[in-house]
């Protein structure tokens, strides 16, 4: 779901139409909305699993600060999705555990 008129900040501006890959299946997101906002409009609430339980975490603070939101884009982990904005062709994966960083040659 979005919302695409708020009563205090007006009409949602038009941006270009997109595509993310996130666990192998596309969905359609924004150019620069943050991919949080992208995956929570096509339902995908799990972004990860927490190291030591293994329980599903997803959005809790949205500014950045909490880490519930992280996951691996781009083969990078530990992003925080609520505040990285949304490219054409992401490829993005719910992270379980804390992540682990490729290996450079
Ligand atoms: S939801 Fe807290 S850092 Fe993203």
């Amino acid at each position: 779901m979005r919302i695409f008129y708020h009563p205090i900040l007006g009409k949602l501006e038009e941006k270009r139409k997109i595509t993310l890959e996130v666990d192998g299946k596309k969905i359609a997101a924004y150019e620069g909305e943050p991919i949080a906002a992208a995956l929570l409009a096509a339902g995908i609430r799990v972004l990860r699993m927490s190291p030591k339980r293994e329980e599903p975490r997803g959005v809790f603070c949205a500014i950045g600060r909490c880490t519930d939101c992280v996951m691996i884009v781009d083969g990078q982990p530990n992003v925080r999705t609520c505040v990285t904005p949304a490219r054409d062709g992401m490829k993005i994966q719910t992270q379980k555990g804390l992540g682990k960083w490729a290996k450079k040659l």
